[in-house]
């Protein structure tokens, strides 16, 4: 998949699933601009895709989730390599808690980063997208979570799903400027936050189909196909990369 003269802007991306899918991005030829809440993480990351593959990719670090910085990335994408194809909204946050102890806080959190973030910079990179009359595509992270209740998730899972809707009512919007919009949902993947619990690759081993948990590579390699030039006729749609696991939906322990 060739991406070369295309720009891309792909939030939390400081490591894991992002991280690799702007990793696999900058190999295949595109320029990105890589942002993520930890500023130090953000520049870590460009750094090593920079070595990998030099001037690349540009660090913007930042709240995704916030005005100011939702304008500063797309204005990045556009003042630093001339314009923007591509926009993978990655980040999100995680918040578990029984929905009946469940605070507005948290509820408030979760909605700002995984929806609100995603929605806004959506917003701002259509219009630049627009403006350059050549459209674009855009992807949303979603979640399998957002197709199967899972314990603990009510407030990620509802974000999740909405994603999805969102995803579809953008075709309505933007179809016309020759812009696509999907979503992927990844099932359990393997990241450094993920394995910080001992036993998750092991319990996702018993109870995915598939045999294994997803890797970074496995959900990167996804999102590549849906927001490359030829795949511009797919369009508010959702792909699930779970292994089969919401086939079957056994919940782990
Ligand atoms: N890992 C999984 O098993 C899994 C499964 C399904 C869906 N997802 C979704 O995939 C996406 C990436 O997951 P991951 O596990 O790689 O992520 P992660 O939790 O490792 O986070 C990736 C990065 O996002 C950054 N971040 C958090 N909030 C941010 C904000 N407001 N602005 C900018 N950066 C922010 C973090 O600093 C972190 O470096 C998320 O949307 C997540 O919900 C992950």
């Amino acid at each position: 998949m060739d991406f070369t003269n295309k720009t891309a802007i792909v939030t939390g991306a400081g490591q894991g699933i992002g991280f690799e899918i702007c990793r696999q991005l900058a190999a295949n030829g595109a320029r990105v601009v890589l942002n993520d809440i930890d500023a130090d993480l953000a520049l870590k990351a460009t750094g090593a895709i920079n070595q990998l593959y030099p001037g690349s990719t540009h660090a913007l670090p930042g709240d995704c989730s916030e005005t100011g910085v939702i304008q500063q990335l797309v204005l990045e994408a556009h003042t630093r390599f001339g314009r923007l194809d591509i926009l993978i909204a990655n980040a999100g946050i995680t918040l578990f808690g029984a929905f009946l102890d469940y605070t507005p806080e948290d509820f408030y959190k979760v909605m700002q980063v995984n929806l609100g973030g995603s929605f806004f910079l959506a917003q701002a990179a259509a219009r630049l997208m627009r403006q350059q009359g050549s459209g674009g595509s855009i992807l949303f992270m979603s979640s399998v979570t957002g197709h199967l209740a899972h314990k603990g998730l009510v407030a990620y899972g509802m974000s999740k799903a909405a994603l999805e809707m969102l995803a579809r009512n953008l075709v309505i919007e933007l179809s016309e400027y020759g812009i696509n919009i999907n979503s992927i949902a990844p099932g359990a993947t393997l990241t450094e936050r993920t394995t910080t619990d001992k036993n998750y690759e092991a319990a996702w081993k018993k109870i995915t189909p598939g045999g294994r948990p997803a890797t970074v590579a496995d959900i990167a390699h996804a999102a590549l196909f849906l927001v490359h030039e030829r795949s511009r006729h797919i369009n508010g749609q959702h792909l699930v990369i779970d292994g089969g696991w919401t086939s079957v939906g056994i919940q782990p322990e």
